[in-house]
């Protein structure tokens, strides 16, 4: 039989995932400025030290190290993750309550496994990440999206949809969030974790960037204000140490977590023992804050030079200003398309991706995400300038 007959599972009908893969190759065309991406950028990556703690670890415990693990994690890292989580997110965790994953990525895949049946609702932020979205519909969830302003997710239509929809989960990126670079407001986490008690509805809390911050206040997670159990916080390494380790964690109620652990057997068994054993040392050894400010300092330039930029660019009729992350939001005057203008840009050298890929139901297509990681604060502004000249030309 011809295999272009092969029945792929329901689950992928309306996936593709292929415009924004498209736009992702644009990342290695010589000379292109991206500001399409969302990766740390190559300086940010801490090859030196990672070498030497991996030399040192397989000396040490290399027999164990590599020899299959438990699905529960590499137990120093989740010992280690304890303090982390008071100190950085505010809230108290026990050790059998944190599940190490394969990337955060992977804690929201196995919560949806977890929490999912096909046709249940749930909550998302308008715009969202997209490849969160993407896990999300493959486990047949119908998307309900809700509107965030300045200060995040609108918690008055949250509660209308929570009453009327029944939905299973809301799935939340609170502090610098992709693609907006917003931060949820202190009042809005309290009442979120309140609402997620009153009606019964999971809080996949996702917080990869809260320590890429250049400015202003840190806010407790809204795991802190949770009281019943109800919210399942999602973190990662990704954007601090480095996302090729791919570790990260999800600590959350203990009858959930052993859904997600048994889960992940079926997944990969459990998260390669070696990059756990580095995070942990990371952690143990205070590596991770120097580290982190370090890396501040330069994305603070880079997000300081693309804002100011974008004040002056023309066609952009208004832009987030978020105090930290990875990405800027910008709105195009009414009537101009970011979908279309972007093969006039890659023509000039400058790619972004279009805003409208983050809505679950499209539209918006005056929108764009800006990265600005990537790129040195000499590239940012060649690919702004590229950037006001076709918008400019076209508003
Ligand atoms: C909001 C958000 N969540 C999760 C991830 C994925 O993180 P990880 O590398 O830990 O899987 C990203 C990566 O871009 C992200 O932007």
């Amino acid at each position: 039989m011809d295999i272009q007959n092969l029945r792929f599972a329901s689950r992928f009908d309306g996936i593709s995932g292929s415009a924004i893969r498209e736009i992702f190759k644009l990342l290695a065309v010589p000379g292109m400025i991206s500001f399409a991406g969302g990766n740390p950028a190559a300086s940010a990556l801490p090859d030196g030290t990672c070498a030497e703690l991996a030399k040192e670890l397989l000396l040490d415990k290399g027999k164990t190290l590599l020899q299959y693990g438990a699905t529960e994690g590499y137990a120093p890292l989740r010992e280690s993750l304890v303090p982390y989580l008071k100190d950085r997110f505010s809230f108290d965790c026990a050790q059998d309550e944190i599940l190490p994953v394969t990337g955060s990525t992977q804690a929201m895949d196995l919560l949806c496994k977890a929490l999912i049946d096909p046709g249940d609702k749930v909550v998302v932020e308008n715009p969202t990440f997209l490849g969160n979205m993407q896990a999300i519909r493959l486990y047949q969830a119908q998307l309900l999206p809700v509107d965030s302003d300045g200060d995040g997710i609108r918690v008055d239509e949250l509660e209308e949809v929570f009453k009327k929809e029944h939905p299973k989960m809301l799935y939340i990126i609170p502090t610098f969030q992709n693609p907006t670079g917003r931060t949820l407001s202190l009042e809005r986490r309290k009442k979120i974790a309140a609402l997620a008690s009153q009606y019964g509805v999971v809080i996949a809390e996702d917080d990869p960037y809260r320590d890429l911050r250049y400015a202003g206040q840190e806010l407790p997670s809204i795991k802190s204000f949770d009281t019943e159990g109800w919210v399942a916080f999602m973190g990662s390494f990704s954007k601090v140490i480095s996302p090729g380790l791919r570790v990260g964690f999800l600590a959350a109620d203990k009858a959930l977590l052993r859904k997600c652990t048994i889960g992940k057997q079926s997944s990969d068994v459990h998260t390669a023992n070696l990059n756990q054993a580095i995070v942990d040392a990371y952690l143990r050894r205070g590596l991770l804050a120097p580290h982190v400010k370090e890396i501040c300092l330069s994305y603070a330039q880079q997000m300081n030079t693309m804002l100011g930029l974008l004040d002056k660019c023309g066609g952009v009729a208004r832009y987030t200003t978020p105090q930290g992350g990875l990405f800027i939001f910008a709105e195009l005057n009414e009537g101009m398309d970011a979908v279309k203008l972007l093969s006039k840009c890659v023509d000039s050298g400058v790619a972004y991706v279009p805003g409208t890929y983050f809505y679950p139901n499209g539209g918006h297509e005056n929108t764009l995400r800006l990265n600005f990681s990537m790129c040195s604060v000499d590239q940012i502004r060649q690919g702004m300038e590229k950037l006001n000249r076709v918008f400019s030309e076209n508003a």
